[in-house]
């Protein structure tokens, strides 16, 4: 099936928000790291600007700058709204308020943007849609990332998951997943169902966050080989 920009919700985050999320340390960050569905965060760009080795995946990034830009804006207004109807779900520590929400995310978004082009002529923003195969070979990567997307999208379904953590698990070492709930920070089968199919080859751990933005998600899954 075609992917459509519409159907996507771009909101992406900063490196301080990966750090927290993936407990990433000096020796991770010193690493070759993917990240798949990184979307409009900013991570990528704000990592090589300080000499660090970042390739993301999205199917975004079949779409140009303006149409990406385009979508972007068309969903802040929208997700504004929905935020400012459930600010209880959500905890306000680290960003205080909506205005401060709003000011991050569009920061980071912009950030990518202005790194977007460059990026990609650079290989380090990659047209890719999981769980399709990748031209790596086994091993290529130190760490394979999945922020808000794997675990928390429940409809792809599990056999979607499985092939996704087994075609990242191939091409990196170990890989991170954050956080472990669905999207309405429920806990879910899906999350025990798919660490009952991997700690039967693989090391399995899951770990707490110091970062808990939607109350609730403040556990990182961590798959190693
Ligand atoms: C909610 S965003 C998260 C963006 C970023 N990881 C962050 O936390 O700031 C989810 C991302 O998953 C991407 N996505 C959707 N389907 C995908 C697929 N099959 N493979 C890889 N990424 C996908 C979307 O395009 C979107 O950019």
């Amino acid at each position: 099936m075609a992917f459509k920009l519409n159907s996507v919700v771009p909101w992406g985050r900063n490196m301080e928000e990966y750090k927290l999320m993936f407990r990433l340390n000096e020796s991770d960050l010193s690493g070759k790291i993917a990240g798949f569905g990184d979307g409009p965060a900013c991570f990528n760009c704000e990592m090589t600007e300080k000499g660090g080795s970042v390739t993301s995946f999205d199917p975004i990034y079949q779409f140009s700058k303006a149409d990406i830009e385009k979508r972007i804006e068309e969903v802040r207004v929208i997700v504004m709204q929905q935020m400012s109807e459930n600010m209880d779900n959500y905890v306000w520590k680290n960003i205080k308020n909506l205005d401060e929400l709003e000011f991050t995310r569009m920061s980071a978004m912009r950030k990518f943007l202005s790194d977007y082009e460059k990026g990609k002529a650079e290989g380090r923003y990659i047209f890719h849609k999981l769980p399709n195969r990748l031209v790596y070979e086994d091993n290529y990567f130190d760490i394979g990332l999945s922020s808000h997307f794997l675990l928390m999208y429940t409809s792809l379904g599990y056999d979607f998951h499985i092939a996704s953590m087994t075609e990242m698990l191939r091409v990196c070492k170990e890989i991170r997943i954050f956080p472990i709930v669905d999207l309405d920070a429920n806990k879910t089968d899906l999350t025990q169902k798919v660490i009952d199919y991997f700690k039967k080859d693989f090391k399995v751990e899951i770990v707490k966050t110091e970062y808990e933005f939607q109350k609730g998600e403040n556990k990182l899954l961590i798959i190693r080989k």
